[in-house]
């Protein structure tokens, strides 16, 4: 195999997704700036052109609201080839540039963190500007999405993982009256076997239109909510971002207690995502109060939480032995099981990256490297998609994508760095 070349190959995915101060997730589907893809973005650049990884992480945070919310989506110019856009949402008056109103998972504090590491000197001009915009994000979710300690996901967009089976209790919960007619366009980019369905689409925009109603008010939004699931995804990735804040504030003779406590709160309330059938973390539906039951690729988030964890150990060896190219975003033992669907059973490079990170970081160097070796070979037999299916690889959803040629860049080829 020539991993010369698929380093290069990445490099031209990153500079051809590149619209100057941001980049695309990937051409035609995803046109605008993405919050956690932009992220892994700039830890991809940082391995062959730290300024430009700067630069993407300020363009993220130059969107932010100041409540302290970053969009999950940066409008920065009109695309007719995306729905909904920035029409639908009408969040104007609430940031400085046209913008969705959800957030996403708060992974851009670990990456600065890891773009400062490649970047010693220099970085820390950067990183000082960026620490108390990082900051105000993670009280903003500390405030408005934390309950009983855990991070609540308030629409599927929000943690990233649209259509994972951990919604499907709180989404049949919802009946999308009045949501009315509209085109999708993601089905006119990739095959409608790999994406979310109607059903989904329909609470998806309903979900949205009474956000718009509501004005995108923290307040007004946080009453009844008609979607609300305590969530590995979010709640995990906080965890890990609120240590690498800490040591970025220690690091920059910043005060760190607070953020310090905030990560206390969420070691108490992850405990409550462990299902007490199973031992296994998942997610919560708060409107009936009940675990969702599933295994999924958020679940051995535990470990980048710093959460070690012997059972999710066992379960983690199971899963290797499911497939040949773990980690399968739905166990391939579940019968809501779909291998090219999106978030019901593809594997995800950048979920990868984060279960090695966080297996690494806890002295698991066995797994992070089969981990490290199963995503190598993935990308290298099957290319830069967006996902692919566990077992055959095959590859599906968005081609040359931006977050899996970062992830090649900085961890998962032999000529990376690694962590
Ligand atoms: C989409 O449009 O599919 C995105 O995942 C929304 O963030």
């Amino acid at each position: 195999m020539d991993y010369a070349a698929l380093d290069t190959k990445a490099q031209e995915i990153l500079r051809g997704n590149d619209r100057g101060t941001y980049t695309v997730p990937t051409f035609g589907l995803y046109p605008y700036q993405w919050n956690w893809d932009s992220a892994f973005a700039a830890w991809g650049f940082s391995t062959f052109d730290v300024d430009r990884a700067w630069v993407e992480i300020e363009t993220l945070f130059s969107g932010q609201w100041p409540n302290g919310m970053v969009p999950h989506i940066l409008f920065h110019q009109d695309d007719p080839g995306y729905y909904p856009g920035p029409d639908v949402w009408a969040t104007e008056g609430k940031g400085p540039i046209p913008s969705s109103g959800i957030t996403q998972p708060a992974v851009a504090a670990t990456f600065a963190r890891k773009t400062w590491e490649r970047n010693k000197g220099k970085g820390e001009a950067h990183v000082r500007a960026l620490f108390p915009m990082m900051k105000a994000w993670h009280a903003w979710f500390m405030a408005w999405r934390a309950v009983d300690g855990a991070i609540v996901v308030t629409h599927p967009w929000e943690a990233g993982r649209d259509n994972c089976a951990d919604w499907d209790s709180a989404m049949a919960m919802i009946e999308p009256s009045g949501v009315g007619e509209y085109t999708r366009r993601d089905t006119s980019h990739v095959d409608a076997s790999m994406r979310p369905t109607k059903a989904d689409y329909d609470r998806y925009i309903w979900l949205v239109q009474r956000g718009r109603r509501l004005g995108w008010d923290d307040a007004a939004m946080a009453e009844d909510r008609p979607f609300a699931v305590a969530d590995p995804t979010l709640t995990f990735i906080l965890m890990r971002a609120n240590r690498d804040l800490a040591h970025i504030a220690e690091a920059l003779g910043e005060d760190r207690s607070e953020i310090d406590s905030w990560t206390r709160t969420l070691e108490n309330g992850a405990e409550t995502l462990r299902n007490p059938d199973t031992g296994v973390f998942d997610a919560i539906n708060l409107r009936s109060g009940e675990h969702t039951g599933h295994v999924t690729s958020a679940s051995f988030l535990c470990w980048y939480a710093r959460l070690d964890d012997p059972r999710m150990g066992a379960e983690l060896a199971k899963s290797f032995a499911s497939c040949r190219y773990p980690v399968p975003s739905l166990a391939l033992s579940s019968p809501d099981f779909d291998g090219m669907r999106y978030w019901r059973g593809p594997t995800w490079a950048i979920m990868n990256a984060m279960i090695a990170m966080g297996l690494k970081d806890m002295g698991y160097e066995n797994e992070a490297t089969h981990l490290r070796s199963a995503t190598r070979d993935l990308i290298a037999e099957h290319g830069f998609a967006e996902y692919f299916h566990p077992d055959n690889g095959q590859p599906a959803g968005g081609g040359t994508f931006t977050w899996t040629a970062a992830v090649w860049l900085a961890w998962a080829s032999p000529n990376a760095e690694g962590f």
